[in-house]
């Protein structure tokens, strides 16, 4: 069974394209057939893999989503780039429950013939992220080591919920992910602490420190570990791709 990761928090600026694309490539590095889904309006997972965005998202057109999947420079990894036209933003961003259920069919049933699919969100809880949502079979969301890291994620766990409960019944709670962790910093041992008595074992063991080598990556088109395979930030992301591996 493919597993579909979407990587989500409506919170901006938190890591998902950094997580979605780095683990996206960790997890093809380990030999699996990977697909990275771009559904944010932003392009960033489709521009750092040094790919160009659709004038128009796969999902809005009517051909089969596999024409869309585009070989990326690394073995194992396709993507499906991202779409900055408006007009698609408008479409999925306004559709309705209906429409939006059919997106995620749509979206779904292209996604048999790879191993893993993990889905870059966008900054929201509109119809983009509850999409892949009801196309995901797991959740993964990260956390900013940063003051107001918690803020808005019972709104976000509320949404997982009506998703599970209205469209997707396999859809799981994957985990909690801390990004940009800083072990010197006070602010991030009491993040840390927090979030780990909060929610407990979903908390993934690894975390991502903040590393220049994984901000400046995307710059050169690249992921980090083909980047800076020996940085800090790597390591932390195959690490984190052996994790998640392992659970389920
Ligand atoms: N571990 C890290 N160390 C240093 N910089 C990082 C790290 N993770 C992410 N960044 C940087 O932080 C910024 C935000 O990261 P990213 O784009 O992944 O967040 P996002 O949640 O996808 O943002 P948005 O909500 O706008 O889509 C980027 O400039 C990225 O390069
Ligand atoms: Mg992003």
């Amino acid at each position: 069974m493919t597993r579909v990761i979407c990587v989500a928090n409506q919170k901006g600026g938190v890591g998902k394209t950094t997580t979605a694309l780095n683990l996206a490539c960790a997890v093809a590095m380990t030999g699996r057939k990977t697909l990275l889904v771009d559904l944010d309006p932003q392009c960033n997972a489709t521009t750092g893999l040094g790919m160009q965005p659709s004038e128009r998202h796969a999902l809005v057109e009517s051909k089969p989503l596999r024409e869309s999947f585009a070989e990326t420079n690394q073995p194992n990894l396709w993507l499906l780039p991202g779409a900055r036209s408006f007009e698609d933003v408008d479409a999925l961003a306004n559709s309705s429950d209906t429409r939006s259920l059919m997106l995620a069919t749509h979206l779904s049933g292209s996604l048999g013939s790879f191993d893993a699919v993990l889905i870059d969100c966008p900054p929201s809880l509109g119809a983009l992220t509850r999409t892949a949502l009801a196309s995901a079979s797991e959740v993964l969301m990260p956390i900013q080591c940063e003051y107001f890291a918690m803020e808005g994620l019972t709104q976000m766990i509320e949404v997982i919920r009506q998703v599970i409960g209205r469209s997707n019944s396999r859809l799981e709670f994957g985990g909690i992910l801390l990004t940009m962790h800083d072990a010197a910093l006070e602010l991030t041992a009491e993040v840390d602490r927090d979030v780990r008595d909060f929610f407990g074992e979903i908390v993934y063991q690894t975390v991502i420190p903040r590393d220049v080598a994984v901000s400046e990556a995307p710059s050169h088109g690249r992921s980090v570990i083909d980047y800076a395979p020996r940085s800090r930030g790597a390591r932390a992301y195959v690490e984190l791709c052996q994790e998640v591996l392992e659970r389920v």
